[in-house]
């Protein structure tokens, strides 16, 4: 069976000058820096208490058991025949690794044309925004009572998730009977947050109400496709065991000690050496498939919030030597590369002439599909276009766009995928989140927290006069308020 590859020859000097590219020599000084990453990254994974606490139980994902995904199916299978509609309430990493996988692995226009689903229910994903228009305008379209509502929240705090469900939970209350609960399944975390208490709650006052599936512990949301989009696989009819394969193959790989059979360690090693050297802060990735650039987006989530952090990581062992992480509060270091989601070839129409010509602050990987599912070929027309089939041309822009950036001294690389389905996905989802993962130890930040999105919450919070909040919220927005001065406003 074909493997993902990667291709970083231009990364790489002769190809990209020195100035902007990576000399071998330069990688070959990291290495024992690598090596030491490596290890310290591996060596974690090995201790369940530490996967747990640090987050990275993301890194077993690909190994639950065949009796745990078919407890799964089973629901899904009981929603799919009494549902047409299915509403994913979520936002972050409780949506974008849905929406990548609906995108990638059902086929384009899924909801429109019922022989594309196979009887499944159409799709919608909502409660990851607060404008009111998509919600208010699929309420008013949908049927109540064929309508099923899977709500996706770890904390099950999120404003944007919690507005979604009273709004849709009221919706559901008014017209689809009284045991309209039976209609509404929370995925969440399995003992603590809002969400959790309220199916509690519902349990303990009525059987037939809310249902719920429990997130494992010590799995942030960006690195948890394989946990709470499951249901969404299911209920789509895409191949779990497959796409945990996949996944279970490139962890294979990224564990290797060798560094020229490790992708991730690779990726990660010349992502560092261009920005901290070269400058490279920008990260572009740019899919040429329509299909994949929801995968780019949740890509640029996991990159944001895995790796921009203000605090350097503090390591604390106890008396076991196991690690815990602090922001070291005397180590500010702000770093992180920038995720711009970018797709071909639409983008070579936008983006593309600042890559080429704007300030050589970026890298841009590219994702080729070898083999796609349908394929369209031009009619003999005696132009020059004429026999060519879409994906071959596809290519040929791909390869011009990567000589077009070289010619420049524009760093960038690609993936080629041998085609989007299952296996390949899992791979291509578990190879970014390792090559994060192994960024991080590079950086030495704690790539699996999120601090930074915090501020906005406690904000609204405050706002919205939440109980319980710390006294140091409350006292940094009166100290510091958001001031606006009419003059600066014409
Ligand atoms: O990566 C993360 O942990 C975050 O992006 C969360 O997924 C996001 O904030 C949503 O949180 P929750 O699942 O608690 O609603």
């Amino acid at each position: 069976m074909k493997e993902i590859r990667f291709d970083f020859n231009n990364m790489f000097s002769p190809n990209i000058r020195i100035l902007h590219g990576v000399g071998e020599s330069e990688l070959k000084a990291m290495s024992p820096v690598l090596e030491q990453a490596r290890r310290h990254l591996l060596g974690l994974t090995k201790d369940r208490l530490s996967r747990i606490c640090l987050g990275l139980e993301w890194i077993e994902l690909p190994f639950q058991s065949k009796q745990e995904i078919a407890r799964i199916e089973a629901l899904a299978r009981e929603i799919s025949q009494k549902f047409e509609n299915v509403i994913f309430l979520g936002i972050g990493g409780s949506f974008l690794g849905l929406k990548a996988a609906q995108d990638a692995l059902s086929p384009p226009y899924y909801n429109d044309f019922p022989g594309l689903r196979k009887g499944r229910p159409r799709i919608y994903f909502e409660g990851n925004n607060l404008d009111p228009d998509t919600l208010g305008v699929l309420l008013k379209n949908l049927d109540p009572k064929k309508t099923f509502v899977v709500v996706i929240s770890k904390s099950g705090e999120t404003t944007e998730t919690k507005a979604a469900l009273s709004v849709v939970e009221s919706w559901l209350k008014k017209n689809a009977g009284k045991f309209f609960g039976r209609q509404i399944l929370a995925v969440t975390d399995p003992e603590n947050g809002t969400l959790r208490k309220r199916v509690n709650l519902e349990n303990g006052k009525d059987k037939l109400s809310f249902r719920s599936l429990e997130l494992k512990k010590g799995v942030g949301g960006r690195y948890s496709e394989l946990n709470m989009g499951l249901l969404h696989l299911a209920i789509t009819g895409i191949d779990i065991q497959e796409l945990f394969k996949g996944a279970e193959d490139m962890i294979g790989r990224c564990k290797s000690a060798v560094l020229f059979e490790n992708p991730a360690l690779m990726y990660a090693a010349l992502q560092t050496i261009l920005y901290r050297k070269k400058g490279k802060s920008i990260a572009i990735l740019m899919p040429f498939s329509e299909t994949l650039k929801s995968t780019a987006d949740w890509y640029v989530q996991l990159l944001a919030e895995s790796l921009g952090k203000k605090y350097a990581r503090k390591i604390k062992k106890d008396s076991k030597a196991r690690e815990a992480w602090e922001p070291d509060k005397k180590h500010i270091v702000n770093v992180g590369r920038t995720p711009i989601a970018a797709r071909g070839t639409n983008d070579l129409h936008s983006i593309q002439q600042n890559n080429i010509e704007g300030e050589n602050n970026k890298t841009i990987t590219f994702i080729k599909v070898e083999r796609f599912c349908q394929e369209l070929e031009l009619a003999n027309t005696g132009d020059l276009l004429a026999g060519k089939k879409f994906s071959e041309l596809l290519s040929l822009a791909e390869e011009a766009t990567e000589w077009a950036l070289v010619r420049n001294d524009r760093p960038n690389c690609a993936i080629t995928l041998p085609a989007v389905n299952p296996y390949y996905w899992g791979g291509l989802i578990l190879f970014f989140e390792l090559a994060c993962a192994y960024e991080g130890e590079l950086l030495n930040v704690n790539a699996f927290n999120q601090p930074g999105v915090e501020g906005y919450k406690n904000y609204m919070y405050y706002k919205l006069k939440k109980q319980g909040l710390p006294k140091e919220v409350a006292q940094e927005i009166k100290k510091r308020p958001l001031s606006k001065n009419p003059r600066f406003i014409i």
